[in-house]
């Protein structure tokens, strides 16, 4: 057939498609078929203009630019755009009693200090509510794992994680813990808190533009994983944060949710932590289910993106 030299738009998105579809890879061509099809719907549905459309390639390279091995402006417009829990949702997708998994975040860094049971990550943080987390890491059947590895992060009292913190330059509220021989593990922190997620680039300006507040509800971020389980990559939030409903990101599941008790009297494992009241204590129960097939975990993923960012 002659080459058609004038063209509508339905004709640009056919032709695109069709230099596509000999893809050798057939999840390839899945992938890039279906992009090609949405993206060009939504071009043609929103009618973008020239000028928005170069708002956008602006936009992405500031977003690129920003990326460093401690920020990651893409993971947080995947978040903020609610793609990251659509993936989360289909990658995770059978309620078979494991622990349910949640965002990721752009806030995870590789090298924390593995920890003895009750190792506190929070030893430079001076305002915030001493707090334990106390667990299990469990098989679906409720049997104890042990050696499973807890690797732990969470903001600062100040609501800002150690990367994000002008005063500091090493690694703080991070953590590595192995669990005994009856799958327990002992967390010595301060209480999470809510904090706005980083508003000084791309998605900032789009938070602000559209409306939406750049809250996080309080929560402590864990991967846990453990020689023939599958990973899991999650949260748990203090039931009692205000934006538990309407988190920037929307992470929260309910089966997520914890109770941070507070005792204003010593309990015999706080006084042995040194430990003085008042302080709080939660207590959460991981279970994972057994690995089915090597996957890319999101740890593996996450030592890429660091060094790409720390290549930039
Ligand atoms: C976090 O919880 O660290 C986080 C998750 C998504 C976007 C920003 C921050
Ligand atoms: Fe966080």
């Amino acid at each position: 057939m002659p080459a058609q030299h004038n063209k509508t738009e339905d004709d640009i998105t056919a032709e695109v498609l069709q230099r596509f579809a000999e893809t050798p890879d057939p999840r390839l061509r899945q992938i890039m078929l279906g992009l090609v099809k949405h993206l060009h719907a939504f071009v043609k549905e929103v009618e973008l203009t020239e000028a928005e459309w170069f708002q956008a390639i602006e936009i992405l390279t500031e977003a690129g630019r920003m990326c460093s091995d401690k920020r990651q402006e893409f993971i947080l417009f995947s978040d903020t755009l609610g793609v990251s829990m659509v993936v989360d949702l289909i990658s995770h997708r059978k309620p078979d009693g494991a622990t349910e998994s949640t965002v990721f975040g752009p806030f995870h860094r590789l090298g924390a200090p593995e920890l003895p049971a009750g190792g506190n990550i929070a030893h430079l943080d001076k305002t915030g509510t001493p707090t334990l987390v106390s667990g299990r890491v469990l098989d679906l059947d409720g049997q104890p794992i042990a050696g499973a590895l807890l690797d732990v992060w969470q903001a600062q009292s100040n609501g800002l994680y150690d990367s994000q913190d002008a005063n500091l330059n090493g690694l703080h509220m991070r953590g590595k813990f192995r669990t005994d021989t009856g799958g327990r593990f002992l967390v010595r922190t301060v209480r999470p808190v809510h904090y706005p997620i980083p508003s000084d680039g791309p998605v900032g300006r789009m938070l602000r533009a559209t409306g939406r507040h750049p809250w996080r509800p309080a929560h402590i971020h864990f991967v846990v994983s453990a020689d023939g389980y599958e990973p899991v990559t999650t949260h748990i939030f203090d039931r009692t944060d205000e934006y538990l409903s309407s988190d920037a990101v929307f992470a929260v599941k309910d089966s997520l949710i914890c109770d941070f008790a507070r005792h204003e009297n010593p309990t015999d494992e706080a006084a042995r932590l040194g430990m003085v009241p008042p302080f709080l204590t939660t207590d959460f129960d991981f279970h994972l289910k057994p690995a089915t097939k090597q996957r890319t975990t999101v740890l593996d993923a996450q030592q890429r993106l660091a060094a790409l960012g720390a290549a930039g």
